[in-house]
């Protein structure tokens, strides 16, 4: 039974931004590669934001980045995301696919136990069984579907898959065909135009199943880093911000002081060292956009349902916690340096940043 799109916590990005798509695709004048839904010009839109449709930026940061990626998903080869966790490659894949394809639902999540039956296909063994192999049988892969229809499929971590997984994307990458041998040679599937993968890596998790050098040549990589413009982080903490409390209904006072303060805390530990280049100790926990983003929610919910109503540093002190000590021990020393050296002189002279001090303190149970 299909689910209704308003009981989905979180609907795909064709269904989130279905007026925005449709109003691009109504103006769209521009030159489509064979196979798309949209011009490359009106999927850069939709990605980086146009005032003439009142169409919001979704991505941040690297605008050269998208141009990249879009010319490599015109080209014969797949586009490869990596970077630090948290920084909008998944998002980015998703928006990329929905746009182009008109569809984000063709994904196979990579993980140890991906098998060939979820790149290339499977069966229906009862169906198998009774009828022996046969078009009705045959279970196509995300993969599959992708090739038939011409549009994209996104395999998300796939670093993590086995390497006899990535060996198959390599012959369907240079191919472009996949043969069903079990049905003869006309059952095979020719990619139709449109047809590409992308895939997405954390380079945390490298290491576990190295990409073969032969796999990484079908691949144009693009590398996404943390937002390094303090304005933008805060501009996009703002927003995803008024998204989840305006979807929930609540509405809480966020002072600019306290968001500044959140990015800043972020940008010092990210970056090792102050903006006036005070080097410090980087601690190893993630320091992500999407971490200050979850920050600056619970302290948001925090406020709304246990407080006034009004988040102070307080609030992110205590949320903060969370990231740091979910990694290691070390790093909450990491942090109480930096407390120590560059907190404590901040908070002289600003309410918010004492508060904030005090609570992380309180927590550790510190001085
Ligand atoms: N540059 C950015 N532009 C827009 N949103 C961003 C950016 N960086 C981080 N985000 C935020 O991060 C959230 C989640 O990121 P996403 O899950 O796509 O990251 P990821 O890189 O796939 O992480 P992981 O490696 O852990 O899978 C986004 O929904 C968005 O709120
Ligand atoms: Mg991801």
């Amino acid at each position: 039974m299909q689910q209704q799109d308003s009981l989905r916590l979180r609907p795909s990005a064709e269904v989130r931004f279905a007026e925005e798509l449709a109003a691009l695709k109504a103006a769209d004048q521009g030159r489509k590669p064979p196979g798309w839904a949209l011009s490359a010009k009106a999927v850069r839109s939709f990605i980086l934001g146009d005032s003439r449709f009142s169409i919001r930026r979704k991505f941040f940061g690297d605008d050269a980045l998208v141009e990249r990626a879009l010319v490599a998903l015109m080209s014969e080869q797949g586009l490869m995301l990596v970077g630090e966790p948290g920084t909008a490659k998944s998002m980015l894949s998703e928006l990329l696919a929905a746009a182009i394809s008109g569809t984000s639902m063709l994904v196979v999540q990579g993980s140890t136990g991906v098998t060939e039956d979820h790149v290339r296909y499977g069966w229906n063994y009862a169906l198998l069984i009774a009828e022996g192999p046969s078009q009705r049988a045959l279970v196509p892969s995300p993969v599959m579907e992708a090739m038939r229809l011409g549009r994209i499929v996104r395999i998300e971590e796939l670093t993590r898959c086995p390497p006899e997984i990535q060996d198959v994307l390599i012959s369907i990458l240079s191919e472009k065909v996949m043969a069903v041998p079990e049905l003869g040679e006309a059952a095979s599937v020719y990619a139709a135009p449109g047809f590409s993968i992308i895939g997405t890596a954390n380079l945390r998790d490298r290491g576990v199943h190295e990409m073969s050098s032969a796999l990484k040549r079908r691949f144009n990589f693009e590398t996404v880093v943390p937002l390094a413009d303090p304005n933008l982080e805060m501009e996009l903490i703002r927003q995803e911000l008024d998204k989840r409390l305006g979807q929930a209904a609540i509405s809480v006072t966020f002072p600019d002081e306290v968001t500044d303060l959140l990015v800043t805390t972020f940008q010092d530990l990210r970056r090792g060292q102050t903006r006036d280049h005070v080097p410090l100790s980087k601690p190893s926990a993630v320091m992500s956009t999407a971490e200050a983003v979850n920050i600056a929610h619970a302290a948001a919910l925090e406020a709304a349902y246990l407080g006034d109503g009004t988040v102070g540093g307080a609030h992110i002190g205590r949320q903060l916690q969370g990231v740091i000590v979910k990694d290691n021990a070390e790093d909450v020393k990491k942090v109480r340096a930096y407390l120590d050296h560059i907190v404590k002189e901040r908070a002289r002279r600003s309410r918010v940043w004492s508060d904030f001090m005090g609570s992380v303190n309180a927590l550790k149970g510190g001085s």
